[in-house]
């Protein structure tokens, strides 16, 4: 039997550029005389959860998605889904995606955790096909996430203001980043905006020697140094007794409960380097917005070429589209969710690190 009728879906945390991806599968199924259908809150729109039977999915069409390629977040919504991770439901979804929705073939848009569902999908013999949407950028296979250029582009904005203001008092600036456990959008946004110091999830870190380098700055002439740190670099920063610290410091004890956080950091680092520091978490901010024009020209491309791999028959289904070198790839989707750095990257990083170093002087 052919594809004649598809779904799409997104999953996970929402990213720039899904809603333009949507919009190149559909109107790139309808080009090839295809149905598409969107699935609505990733893989909840499967087991046909709402409490609203109408409001798991809804057939699309090509005027349903337009005026929707430079909306942020998704339309179809997302979500999370615990149910997901059971068996059984697997074989639910591909039930009512069989006998219920009339689909052959599905289209999912998201991060790691959608493309562990992708593969519980294939492993089941539906026919379906990835496309990595997240901020993070922590898929090692592809070059790019759709949607992290725009989280990078709003970082950069976003520091660019407080940029200003830490200028006029002439402070230091800790400015927390997301990315999960990958350092991604703090190694290149700290690169783009001229980070003194950029903390990675994968490099250890020590709060006496960043201090240092703050100082180090400063004696450059350099009044409002800037730190980005990685949501996930506090796993690998060198403890720190944050009780002692505060009975040292005369701090209120309550400053020392809790969990490390970029609030602290800058306390510790005000009080050892001298330099008065301030924190910003940047949070949903870098995760909403319009997409970049790199966003949406990658949402089309890798739109169009998830189609074509349903279309192509069985040697496509399971795969994962990608870009690498500017050229559209596909693999599949096992080989994608391995957490391997692609061969080169961490070499790249490495020198990126101590060029932000270089630069920063
Ligand atoms: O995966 C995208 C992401 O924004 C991460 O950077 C962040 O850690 C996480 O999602 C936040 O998830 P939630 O939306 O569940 O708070």
């Amino acid at each position: 039997m052919g594809m004649e009728r598809i779904g799409v879906l997104t999953s996970g945390g929402d990213s720039p550029g899904m809603n333009a991806a949507v919009r190149a599968v559909v109107r790139t199924a309808e080009h090839y005389k295809m149905k598409a259908v969107g699935i609505k809150r990733g893989y909840n729109g499967t087991l046909l959860q709402s409490k609203d039977r109408n409001d798991d999915y809804e057939e699309l069409s090509r005027r349903k998605v337009g005026e929707i390629i430079h909306r942020g977040g998704t339309l179809l919504m997302t979500a999370r889904c615990k149910e997901f991770l059971e068996p059984a439901n697997h074989i639910k979804a591909v039930d009512n995606m069989r006998s219920v929705m009339k689909l052959d073939g599905l289209v999912v848009i998201g991060g790691d955790g959608t493309f562990r569902g992708l593969n519980d999908l294939h492993n089941l013999h539906f026919p379906v096909v990835g496309i990595p949407g997240t901020i993070d950028n922590d898929l090692p296979f592809t070059d790019m996430t759709l949607g992290f250029d725009t989280a990078l582009n709003t970082v950069c904005d976003s520091v660019n203001r407080i940029r200003e203001t830490m200028y006029s008092h002439e402070r230091g600036s800790v400015v927390e980043v997301m990315g999960r456990d990958c350092g991604d959008i703090a190694l290149f946004s700290g690169l783009a905006c001229g980070a003194e110091i950029v903390l990675l999830p994968d490099k250890p870190w020590d709060v006496d020697e960043v201090a240092q380098r703050m100082k180090n700055s400063a004696d450059l002439g350099k009044k409002n140094p800037l730190i980005v740190i990685a949501e996930g670099a506090w796993a690998s920063m060198k403890p720190v007794d944050m009780k002692a610290f505060c009975v040292k410091h005369g701090i209120k004890p309550i400053k020392a409960e809790g969990e490390m956080s970029s609030e602290k950091l800058a306390l510790l680092v005000e009080k050892k380097s001298g330099i008065e520091t301030r924190a910003t978490v940047l949070g949903y901010i870098q995760r909403g917005g319009s997409p970049s024009a790199a966003d949406r020209i990658l949402a089309c491309r890798m739109g169009e070429r998830a189609v074509e791999l349903l279309r192509g028959g069985p040697e496509g289904f399971g795969h994962v589209v990608g870009i690498h070198k500017n050229k559209l790839i596909d693999r599949p989707v096992a080989s994608a969710i391995s957490r391997k750095p692609r061969e080169g990257r961490t070499k790249m990083n490495e020198h990126l690190l101590e060029m932000i170093k270089v630069l920063a002087i």
